[in-house]
């Protein structure tokens, strides 16, 4: 019987060095407006070492550089940070914000390319994935940073947000479309909750604070853990620099939204959130599964269905709605529609608790309500479907989705090119390796700052 670690097994397998690969065989035909970076990052700790939780282990980012047509090259890094080498988040001086994993998101803004762990800064990277070293804008942040930043689509900005289990527990800040940090403030009322993404609309920032809170005992080495009396709330501030001291935070049901997929306001002037949520057994299979402990779920995300808050604030109301039974994380939209309504949005569907399903990448049509699935295949996991826009798309679904799959039994990987319209498959780039299953990453076009 095996003792592994599930998080160091079978789609999880971290690689074990870092590779150099240029030349890629493309089946189909790659779009050439597809020109740019797909960068995605996963834990991946050195050989040798099992991390205590998954969310511990090191983090390696992947690389495909698509250029007119060809695929020139694939490259994997680790990212070089103290923790890669050992050095504690928690010194004698306090925390190390250093000290990271830098292991859930990879994203880039005005021209920075940026791996992300939200209890730490982030690391800036070179185009070819070589690491630069942490990046504090400049002196300016002073906190961590969040591994979901938002980049405004109208106004260029990045908005995030730093949490930490001490206060001040929630602190927001907006960076300019040049990068500078324009604005910081400590939002009122936060708590230890556990926040690991969030959501802006156009007019509004939203904040979750879920079951899962600050958890001193808990030993997995991320200290969080469910909490029946730790009040489930959302938080709705305007946007702005008087802000903070505006924000209002509604009760709602238990439950722990890991994901945000958007939000906006509708034409009532209402509040749209939406994003994957667990309840507690959700909550407790997944833990499970992240720390290796019995009673887990066959993947981290099986008990996970996307949720719906319909937030009035002329009535002080929240509405709130399962949207779909399927077991479903990474919530993908066209992120020219971040922060306004969206028609579609897309996601990886997972195995269900009990195992039934199977992996896909499935879209959903808020308007008719259809949900649509492409099937990977048998022992085949896709990763989080990347949205990159056709160029001159009049329609939001015009364009591509991106997505890295782990074949277990071909022991390889490929970068899929589906349409995003029909999910057909366009193109198929076959990879020097089999890429361990991750977290986030991102599409950098060519066109970016
Ligand atoms: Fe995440």
């Amino acid at each position: 019987m095996t003792t592994a670690k599930p998080y160091l097994t079978g789609h999880y397998t971290p690689a074990v060095d870092e590779l150099t690969a240029t030349g890629l065989t493309v089946e189909g035909t790659l779009p050439p407006e597809l020109t740019g970076r797909l960068v995605r990052n996963s834990h991946n700790p050195k050989p040798g070492i099992t991390p205590t939780h998954w969310f511990k282990g090191s983090g390696m980012v992947h690389g495909i550089r698509l250029r007119d047509g060809r695929a020139e090259w694939y490259r994997n890094r680790w990212v070089r940070t103290p923790a890669l080498d050992g050095a504690p988040y928690l010194t004698e001086h306090g925390p190390d914000l250093t000290a990271s994993t830098a292991g859930t998101h990879v994203i880039e803004h005005a021209g920075r390319l940026l791996a992300l762990s939200e209890a730490n800064l982030p690391f800036e990277l070179t185009p070819e994935l070589e690491t630069v070293g942490a990046y504090d804008f400049a002196g300016t942040l002073r906190t961590a940073m969040t591994a979901h930043p938002k980049v405004d689509p109208v106004s260029g900005e990045l908005h995030f947000f730093g949490s930490s289990p001490v206060p001040p527990y929630l602190t927001y800040h907006v960076a300019d479309a040049s990068g500078a940090i324009v604005h910081s403030a400590e939002v009122p009322g936060a708590s230890a909750a556990l926040k690991h993404d969030f959501a802006i609309t156009r007019h509004h920032v939203v904040f979750v604070e879920g079951s899962v809170t600050f958890d001193p005992a808990e030993h997995s080495g991320i200290p969080y853990g469910w909490d029946d009396e730790q009040p489930a709330r959302i938080g709705v501030m305007p946007r702005g620099a008087d802000g903070a001291g505006r924000i209002r935070w509604y009760p709602v049901e238990p439950g722990s939204l890991l994901h945000a997929a958007n939000a906006y306001e509708d034409e009532r002037g209402r509040i749209v959130l939406e994003g994957p949520t667990v309840d507690r057994e959700g909550f407790v299979l997944s833990w499970n599964w992240w720390t290796g402990a019995p009673g887990r779920g066959a993947e981290p995300t099986t008990a996970s269905r996307t949720r719906r808050w319909v937030i009035d604030p002329a009535a002080g109301t929240v509405a709130e709605y399962t949207v779909d039974d399927l077991a479903t994380e990474f919530p993908t939209i066209n992120e020219d529609l971040l922060g306004a309504e969206h028609r579609y949005q897309y996601a990886v569907s997972f195995p269900d608790s009990d195992g039934l399903g199977g992996y896909g990448v499935v879209k959903y049509d808020r308007v008719t309500g259809e949900r649509r699935i492409h099937e990977v295949g048998d022992a085949r996991m896709p990763s989080e479907a990347v949205f990159v826009p056709a160029a001159g798309a009049t329609r939001e679904d015009d364009g591509y989705l991106l997505t890295v799959v782990s074949d277990l039994k071909q022991d390889a990987s490929r970068l899929l090119v589906l349409d995003a319209s029909g999910l057909g498959q366009l193109a198929a780039v076959h990879l020097p390796r089999r890429v361990t299953a991750g977290i986030h990453g991102s599409w950098i076009p060519d066109t970016a700052h």
